[in-house]
């Protein structure tokens, strides 16, 4: 595989979390200031970059994945069973908890998305807007491999692109 592309991948799919953080907290600061306010032009477009973002996150998820050096290749490479993956904490982390809670978040953005284009009436849409983007938020938080994690899911704050 070409080192080059994964390094590049593995840089953008860690900056996008940073994106996706800030555009989180964007968003549920704008769908709970003035609530009970029409959701206007600008709430859509801040709910658009964020939910670009995630989609293009969960792009390069899919290639770090299926295609990567730690994806599901792990398991092949080194023989393991399942039963391996559930009992290893690392591998758990990498083949199971870290991409099923992020897919989890990013249905929950993309539900809170569509929401925001429903006829509904404004303080109800915020509101369930606002407890979709705040769960997101908590499990994209918790999934993310941050540097004080055990060793082996540890991973840097920033990554060069290149
Ligand atoms: C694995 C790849 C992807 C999957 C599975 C996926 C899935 C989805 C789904 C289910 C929706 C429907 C949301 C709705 O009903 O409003 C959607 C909408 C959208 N996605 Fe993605 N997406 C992917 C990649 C991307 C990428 C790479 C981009 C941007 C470059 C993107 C941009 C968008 C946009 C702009 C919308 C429509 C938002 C709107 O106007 O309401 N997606 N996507
Ligand atoms: C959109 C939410 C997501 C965020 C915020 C996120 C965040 C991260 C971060 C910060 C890293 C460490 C990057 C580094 O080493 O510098 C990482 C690695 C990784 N993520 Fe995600 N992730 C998300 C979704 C996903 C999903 C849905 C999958 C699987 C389908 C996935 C699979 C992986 C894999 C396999 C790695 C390790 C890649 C490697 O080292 O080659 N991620 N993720």
């Amino acid at each position: 595989m070409d080192q080059g592309i994964h390094i590049g991948i593995l840089g953008l799919h860690s900056l996008l979390r940073w994106a996706l953080i800030i555009f989180l907290i964007i968003n549920i600061i704008r769908v709970n200031v003035e609530a009970d306010q029409h959701f206007d032009k600008l709430d859509r477009t801040w709910s658009l970059r964020l939910l670009i973002t995630t989609h293009i996150n969960l792009l390069a998820a899919l290639y770090l994945y299926f295609v990567g050096p730690d994806g599901i290749k792990m398991i092949d490479r080194e023989k393991y069973t399942m039963k391996d993956v559930m009992e290893r904490p690392v591998l758990r982390f990498w083949i199971i908890e870290h991409p099923i809670m992020m897919l989890i978040s990013i249905v929950l953005i993309t539900i809170s998305h569509t929401y925001s284009k429903k006829d509904i009436e404004p303080l109800k849409k915020h509101r369930i807007m606002s407890i979709l983007y705040i769960l997101a938020l908590v499990i994209i938080l918790a999934a993310v491999p941050w540097p004080f994690r055990m060793e082996d899911i540890a991973r840097p704050i920033f990554r060069g692109l290149y």
